[in-house]
């Protein structure tokens, strides 16, 4: 029996928030409804986040009433505040997730918030979720590189994944949010962060900007990490993070782990399908 490796799909919100065409909502339900059918357990699907900070993602509510909800598939969304945790809870999110920084400068930008006060922010989200029964997942970004502060030290990427293991995070993914890790950078953070967490609760969580994601990948599974994060087509960055390009595509990291004798479980006909959806949103935007 090959070992499992599982992609959290990330297209249809770290893929779409950065489009500038305002993609309409029965465009993104399509792509979810797709993606549904691919064989994913985990679909993150939206923001509940600021629609002045992200216009993108403004439609969350209509895209979750929207979706055809397949069972044993967990449809996911960000939640920064309670505002988010409580827009999300009557959308009816199967869960949610909170997303820290490891560097002070992508703090600020993206939550107009130090890490300290992100983190006293997402802990009544936390208290909130744990009473709902709705899990929790955390994010820490910037995990190797930080577009304001420079190269970013493990130990502080340790910091806060200890931080939102202890709200009660039951897996936390590793952001390097520019795509400029290197294996070696990548393995000195996991070096650090698996101090505080076992391998089974991290995801890696890497973009495609310099190339390196698939090798960054390698030296994450070489440490015991089996949850990576993708999105179909490659497609994204994050609005904050100047220069950030696409996740990893999902259809590259599920051939390259099939290369590599791992099972994923999905089904690449549907996972090239939904790609070319994706890709043909983009291109609309192009044109
Ligand atoms: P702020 O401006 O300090 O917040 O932003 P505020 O509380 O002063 O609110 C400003 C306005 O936004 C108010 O509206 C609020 O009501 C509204 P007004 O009174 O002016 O009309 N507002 C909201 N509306 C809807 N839903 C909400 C919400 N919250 C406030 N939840 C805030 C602080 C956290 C809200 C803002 O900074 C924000 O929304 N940031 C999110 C940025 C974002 O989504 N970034 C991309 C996702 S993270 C990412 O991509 C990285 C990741 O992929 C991992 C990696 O790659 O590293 C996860
Ligand atoms: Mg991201």
């Amino acid at each position: 029996m090959p070992e499992t490796v599982e992609i959290f799909e990330m297209g249809p919100r770290d893929g779409l928030q950065n489009e500038k065409r305002l993609i309409p909502a029965a465009e993104k339900i399509a792509l979810v409804d797709l993606l549904s059918q691919a064989g994913f357990r985990r679909i993150e699907v939206t923001s509940f986040v600021s629609p002045k900070w992200v216009p993108q993602m403004g439609d969350a509510a209509q895209v979750m009433a929207g979706i055809a909800r397949r069972p044993g598939v967990s449809y996911a969304v960000l939640t920064p505040n309670m505002k988010g945790y409580a827009a999300a809870k009557s959308a009816r999110a199967s869960e949610v997730a909170i997303f820290a920084s490891a560097s002070e400068g992508f703090s600020k930008a993206n939550l107009n918030a130090t890490i300290a006060e992100s983190l006293e922010r997402f802990t009544p989200v936390a208290d909130a979720a744990r009473a709902d029964g709705i899990p929790l997942r955390g994010y820490v970004s910037v995990v190797t590189d930080c577009p304001f502060d420079g190269p970013t030290p493990p130990a502080n990427v340790a910091r806060v994944a200890a931080a939102l293991r202890g709200m009660g995070c039951y897996e936390v993914s590793l952001g390097d949010t520019i795509g400029q890790g290197r294996p070696e950078s990548i393995d000195a953070m996991l070096s650090a962060v698996l101090d505080e967490l076992p391998p089974e609760r991290l995801a890696g969580h890497y973009h495609d900007t310099a190339g390196r994601a698939l090798e960054n990948i390698d030296a994450s599974l070489a440490r015991g990490l089996r949850v990576f994060d993708a999105a179909v087509g490659g497609l994204g960055g994050c609005p904050y993070a100047p220069g950030a390009k696409g996740n990893v595509a999902t259809e590259a990291v599920a051939a390259h782990l099939a290369a590599a004798g791992y099972a994923t479980g999905l089904d690449m006909d549907m996972i090239e399908r939904a790609a070319a959806m994706a890709r043909a949103m983009r291109e609309d935007e192009d044109v």
